[in-house]
């Protein structure tokens, strides 16, 4: 059973496990359109999406998943989509944080949520603070996040540490730049899949992507479940990473 895989193997001895798997999450509309249901129910389905996969993630032994639930260009949707999604999210905090707070995860956040309605902040913050002093998996929700944004920030942040006499101009590499993005406590990311047939990254995560493996699945989202996690997790094993080398 997939629960009682040890973290670090899957299918077999010497297998590698992702430490760190992100998702875009696409094709709810287009599931809905299939069934003549408005694009709302396809969103709600991807809600009940994100609940399988994230478990499963957890069963496998996954250490973080990154979700991306709305992106910063996901404002230019119509104001009612926009407004269904925050309402889902809403509803998805509220139902689940107990069983995330029981599960030992820790919630985590990246992107500028702050900028959604008051309400949804304090929501979403109150609910990070119950999973803090937790110390298992790590479920990250991207919220107007936008990775172009994201480096754009890390490059302001260290301009004002040198023009401050804190940092040395030489001193700014690859490492101090990923000590500036809002995933630098997590771990490398390892895969990216996203699912409904797109090839392509959306702004998201563009840096830490460097060396993740890619996977495109013609999936919908709202039908990628736990079976879908387990075959790109047998996908992922069976890459030859190199960074580079030979
Ligand atoms: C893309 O499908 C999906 C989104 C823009 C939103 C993803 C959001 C959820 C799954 C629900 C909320 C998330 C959480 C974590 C509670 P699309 O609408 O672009 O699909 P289409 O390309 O077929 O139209």
């Amino acid at each position: 059973m997939a629960s009682e895989a040890a973290p670090g193997s899957i299918g077999g001895a010497g297998t590698a496990l992702p430490r760190h798997v992100a998702i875009i999450m696409d094709g709810n509309g287009r599931w809905a359109k299939k069934r003549f249901l408005p694009r709302f129910a396809g969103h709600k389905a991807g809600v009940e999406a994100v609940r399988a996969v994230t478990r499963a993630a957890r069963a496998i032994g996954i250490e973080a998943m990154t979700l991306y639930a709305f992106s910063s260009e996901n404002w230019r949707r119509p104001e009612e989509e926009v407004s269904d999604l925050m309402g889902l999210l809403r509803i998805f905090i509220r139902s689940d944080i107990d069983e995330l707070v029981q599960e030992n995860v820790r919630l985590r956040v990246i992107g500028d949520y702050r900028r959604f309605a008051p309400d949804l902040v304090k929501l979403v913050d109150d609910a990070i603070a119950r999973t803090a002093a937790n110390s298992g998996p790590i479920l990250v929700i991207a919220l107007n996040y936008g990775a172009q944004a994201e480096i754009a920030a890390a490059a302001r942040s260290l301009a004002a540490k040198v023009v401050a006499g804190e940092m040395a101009v030489e001193a700014i590499d690859d490492a101090a730049i990923e000590r500036e993005l809002d995933t630098h406590d997590l771990p490398p990311l390892d895969l990216l899949i996203r699912t409904s047939g797109e090839v392509r990254l959306s702004n998201f995560l563009l840096w830490q992507a460097a060396y993740a493996e890619l996977l495109f699945v013609d999936t919908l989202w709202p039908d990628f479940d736990a079976a879908a996690l387990h075959q790109a997790v047998t996908t992922f094993a069976q890459r030859q990473r190199r960074y580079g080398g030979l």
